[in-house]
């Protein structure tokens, strides 16, 4: 059991999902080689690519068989693969297949990001780069350093993406790289920088795959993009979609269509309010506790500061792969040997746990993922004393991506909040008062926009085609972060007494909510939502509007009592 366990935890942080020969040789039945053509596999597993692109070259050129097996396998055929047996059993493939390998072959077991060809000009580089993969920590700083950017947009540090910038670096202008992958990059905003790479160097066209394998569910599909510059059209399953669609959206989506693209003209979200995730904790069960439907909680520990020694070991084991730069180093040292102290909190375990009521002046609502919609009453509440000074105190004597504060400015104020990891945007009314938590992420409205604007736009975020927006053109995964909220079209076309008819309605809404009563996204209330906000085409409004409504906070407090 264990031992399967660990063969699995080895596998995926390879990425290692092997294409089955079938598809392998369908790709590479599509694509045009020549015997001239230098072809690279840049993590051939067990060869199934390498496998259908021998076949096909086998078929074509002037000599004997074997001749052009050497010729093929000394020539043309690049490979690398960092596991080395996978790498013996695609060579096992091969020679069964058409003989031992010529002493001069250039199939390397390697890792790809530190290999080095002679001729860096391939015509083409095709495969199935690892996803989900990990890399060599002692070079993965510079990698990112080499390939996190395009044009001043993140692309984000993965296996395949990282893959993907560098066999761009590979190949020959007007050559090919053709790989399967995941579908991940298409709207995913830290992917922006990789879809703007792929545009600016590339023609590229994509094809999902219905099914990959068995042993993924991961959606895939295969890039193909020819270097051969800027383009002005991505092919999508066989549509065309233009670049200026791509470039109306936030993220440089892959997933926008001309019926989608309408929404886009106008403003957005983030021109009325700013989204943040909360915090992450590191261990919540030291500090947040579930409230009972009798608003009642239990405490099961104390908390203590005391001075805690600095250890240059102690830093290092927190510290981010285990490095710290030369001069805090020395600093540490230094501290250690004059035994300098920081405030830390321990946390003690009570003999007998305290039962108390909320509301309580140590302890706020901690804003945590739910199901809820409309509003849903706190289930959770966090040991704030002082400002949350134990909490912050121990993220700042933890691992260093426990140090900052995600959402710190926001904490406690009146705004929006929605579940992270969702089929459909739950949005929900968050009232003042909240601590913040990374698994529900937040919007507050900019300052000098009206509050009303928060009853409208949670309406918006509450109708199924704000849902089919989101989950198509600005974040397919499951995921809906703060920035694919911001990028949400602002219901620009619907008219100020269809406004002022939403405002009210949702008002109505929250109101009844906070009173008690419960809105699942089927709620005849909800859905009316979905009319109310349809698309009306309106000519000429969308140049002339701005956020009108940044006339400054209603001064009725709908919600005060
Ligand atoms: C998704 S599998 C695909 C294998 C093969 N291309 C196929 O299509 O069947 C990805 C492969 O990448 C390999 N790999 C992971 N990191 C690598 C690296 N840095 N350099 C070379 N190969 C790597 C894994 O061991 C795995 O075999």
């Amino acid at each position: 059991m264990a031992e399967r366990k660990a063969a699995r935890e080895a596998k995926r942080q390879l990425g290692q999902f092997m294409t089955p020969l079938a598809l392998a040789a369908a790709i590479v039945d599509g694509l045009v080689l020549t015997p001239e053509a230098r072809i690279l596999e840049p993590a051939f597993g067990d060869g199934a690519f390498l496998v259908a692109l021998i076949e096909r070259l086998m078929r074509v050129g002037p000599e004997a068989p074997a001749d052009r097996f050497a010729r093929i396998m000394t020539r043309q055929l690049f490979g690398v693969e960092i596991d080395e047996e996978l790498a013996e059993e695609a060579v096992k493939r091969i020679v069964e297949r058409w003989g031992p390998l010529p002493a001069q072959h250039n199939l390397l077991t390697a890792d790809f990001f530190r290999a080095e060809f002679i001729n860096e000009s391939f015509d083409l580089v095709v495969g199935n780069p690892p996803f989900g993969g990990t890399f060599d920590p002692a070079i993965e700083d510079q990698l990112d350093r080499r390939y996190g950017r395009w044009d001043g947009h993140k692309l984000k540090k993965e296996t395949y993406s990282f893959f993907i910038a560098r066999s761009l670096e590979l190949i020959r202008p007007e050559g090919t790289l053709c790989f399967i992958s995941s579908d991940t990059f298409t709207t995913i905003s830290t992917m922006g920088g990789l879809r703007r790479r792929l545009m600016d160097e590339t023609s590229a066209s994509l094809k999902h795959l219905d099914s990959f394998s068995g042993e993924t569910t991961q959606p895939s599909l295969v890039l193909t993009a020819s270097k051969t510059g800027r383009s002005t059209e991505l092919h999508v399953d066989g549509a065309v979609v233009p670049r200026d669609e791509i470039a109306l959206t936030g993220n440089f989506s892959w997933k926008i269509d001309s019926e989608m693209a309408r929404y886009f003209r106008g403003p957005v979200l983030a021109d009325y309010i700013v989204a943040t995730g909360g915090m992450t904790i590191g261990r919540n069960e030291l500090f947040v506790r579930d409230l009972g439907e009798d608003g009642r909680f239990t405490e099961p520990f104390s908390f203590e500061f005391f001075d805690d020694p600095i250890t240059l070991d102690k830093e290092l084991a927190k510290a981010r792969l285990g490095r710290l730069s030369p001069r805090l180093r020395s600093r540490i040292e230094e501290q250690e040997r004059r035994g300098a102290v920081q405030r830390n909190v321990r946390v003690i375990e009570r003999k007998a746990p305290l039962t108390l009521d909320f509301p309580h002046p140590d302890y706020r609502p901690y804003n945590k993922a739910n199901k809820g919609i409309v509003y849903a009453p706190p289930r959770h509440v966090i040991f704030w004393r002082d400002e949350g000074d134990a909490v912050l105190t121990f993220k700042r004597n933890g691992n260093w991506y426990l140090h900052g504060v995600g959402g710190q400015p926001y904490f406690g104020r009146e705004g929006l909040s929605w579940h992270l990891v969702s089929s459909s945007i739950r949005m929900r009314y968050l009232p003042a008062g909240c601590i913040l938590d990374s698994g529900a992420p937040c919007a507050f409205l900019r300052p000098g926009v009206a509050r009303d604007e928060l009853w409208f736009i949670l309406g918006w975020c509450l109708t199924k085609e704000a849902t089919r927006i989101m989950k198509t053109v600005l974040n397919h995964t499951r995921n809906i972060q703060s920035k694919d909220v911001e990028r949400l079209p602002y219901p620009w076309w619907v008219a100020e007494a269809a406004k002022a008819a939403i405002i009210d309605a949702v008002q109505r809404l929250v109101r009844s909510a906070l009173e008690g009563a419960e809105f699942g996204a089927d709620a005849p209330e909800v859905r009316a939502l979905d009319a109310m906000f349809a698309f009306v085409a309106q000519e000429g409004r969308v140049a002339e509007c701005v956020p009108a409504s940044r006339t400054g906070m209603d001064p009725d407090s709908l919600l005060a009592a």
